[in-house]
Formats: structure tokens, C-alpha cells, sequence
């Protein structure tokens, strides 16, 4: 009995993710990119998808945005349904990981017990979680689609550091954070990021 389902069986298919990843000379994994609105997520995952691209790496970005877009468009901001938005993303993630691609999820995934949720669907090591460590009020200054000023102005509620909370990983695998702090460029941040997946093979 898996969730509301009952009779179901799992059935394996001869060809397998070793099999795949044999075929695209490369190993499936996600990489999880967190952090507030406006903190750099989206190009941060364009940017490593280009480069891991440019390298001959098959990549695919979910980003929470756009996935709302279409498969989650039945989701609001709620804490529930951003779960469920996490959970989802997640389990896309898992399969595409396990196709072999290296699939980069750029959502601000608030909770910490959403984000562990998601690793934990993956093999050790397989989840690598970057944290972009941009503090609000950066973010709020930068305000690239306007909606600080609309959360502000009480017409978005619920927007996450203004009055919805982001809990910031404890223990990530990398902490991206401004100029001053080390990092600098979008390419520079996706550098960090690809030379850490060379790192680990
Ligand atoms: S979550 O929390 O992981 O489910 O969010 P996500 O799917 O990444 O969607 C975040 C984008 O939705 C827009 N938006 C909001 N963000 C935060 N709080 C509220 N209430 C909200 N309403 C709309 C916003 O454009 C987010 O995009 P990013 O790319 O993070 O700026």
C-alpha cells in the first residue's frame, strides 16, 4: 500500500540507470539550488546548466516558477501546497536523475523538513544542495519582478521573508554568497558548482 494506492507492484526494466548513464558517459544526480526570491537561483541554474551543456553533460533545470506554470498550477503559497509543490518537484527530479541527466532544481523550497524530504528520495551523495545565501534586504533592493514592493504593500501575502519564513540549510553541500563574502558572477557561482560535481566524479 504506497500512499492512497492500493495493488500496485513495481516492475523493473532491463535497461537500467547504469545502463543509461554508460550511454550518456555521465552519472544522474540533482542538484537542489535554495534560497529566497530574488537571491540568483534561476540564473545560477541557467548559468551551470550552459556550462555542464558546453561540456557535453545532458542537463534539465525544473524551476519552481515555471513548473507552476504547468504541472503545479494547482498549488498556492500555502505551507501545504508548497510542500506538495517540493514533494513534486522532487519526484520529477528523482526520475530525471534517474535517466541520467544531471537535473537542476532551482525552487526557494522554505522548509528544511521539504528539502530532506527530497534528499532523502535520492542515493547518497546523489543530492547536492546549494544554498544561495543572499540576505533579504539584498534581495528586496535587487526586486526583479516587483514583488517585494507588492508583499510591502500587503498585496502578495504570505511572500516568503517578508511574512512567510525561509529556514536556511544547516548543512548543505555548498553556500553560495556575495562579492564581498567571496562570490561574484553568475559563472563564477556556476564554476563552484560544476567544479564540485568534477570533484565527486
Ligand atoms: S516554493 O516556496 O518553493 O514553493 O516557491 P517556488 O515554487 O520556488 O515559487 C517561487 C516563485 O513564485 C513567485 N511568488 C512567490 N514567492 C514566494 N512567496 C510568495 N508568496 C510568492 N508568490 C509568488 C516568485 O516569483 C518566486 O520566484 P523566484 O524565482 O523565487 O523569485
Amino acid at each position: 500500500n504506497i500512499g492512497n494506492s492500493t495493488n500496485i507492484r513495481w516492475h523493473d526494466c532491463p535497461v537500467r540507470k547504469v545502463d543509461r548513464q554508460e550511454l550518456l558517459q555521465q552519472k544522474g544526480c540533482v542538484i537542489w539550488i535554495t534560497g529566497l526570491s530574488g537571491s540568483g537561483k534561476s540564473t545560477l541554474a541557467c548559468a551551470l546548466s550552459r556550462s555542464l551543456h558546453s561540456r557535453g553533460k545532458l542537463t534539465y533545470v525544473l524551476d519552481g516558477d515555471n513548473v507552476r506554470h504547468g504541472l503545479n498550477r494547482d498549488l498556492s503559497f500555502n505551507p501545504e501546497d508548497r510542500a506538495e509543490n517540493i514533494r513534486r518537484i522532487g519526484e520529477v527530479a528523482k526520475l530525471f536523475a534517474d535517466a541520467g541527466l544531471i537535473c537542476i532544481a532551482s525552487l526557494i523550497s522554505p522548509f528544511r523538513k521539504d528539502r530532506a524530504a527530497c534528499r532523502a528520495l535520492l542515493p547518497e551523495g546523489d543530492f547536492i544542495e546549494v544554498f544561495m545565501d543572499v540576505p533579504v534586504e539584498v534581495c528586496e533592493a535587487r526586486d526583479p519582478k516587483g514583488l517585494y514592493k507588492l508583499a510591502r504593500a500587503g498585496k502578495i501575502k504570505s511572500f516568503t521573508g517578508i511574512d512567510d519564513p525561509y529556514e536556511p540549510p544547516a548543512d548543505c553541500e555548498i553556500v553560495l554568497q556575495l562579492k564581498e563574502q567571496g562570490c561574484t558572477s553568475p559563472s563564477e557561482m556556476a564554476e563552484i558548482v560544476r567544479s564540485y560535481l568534477e570533484e565527486k566524479g
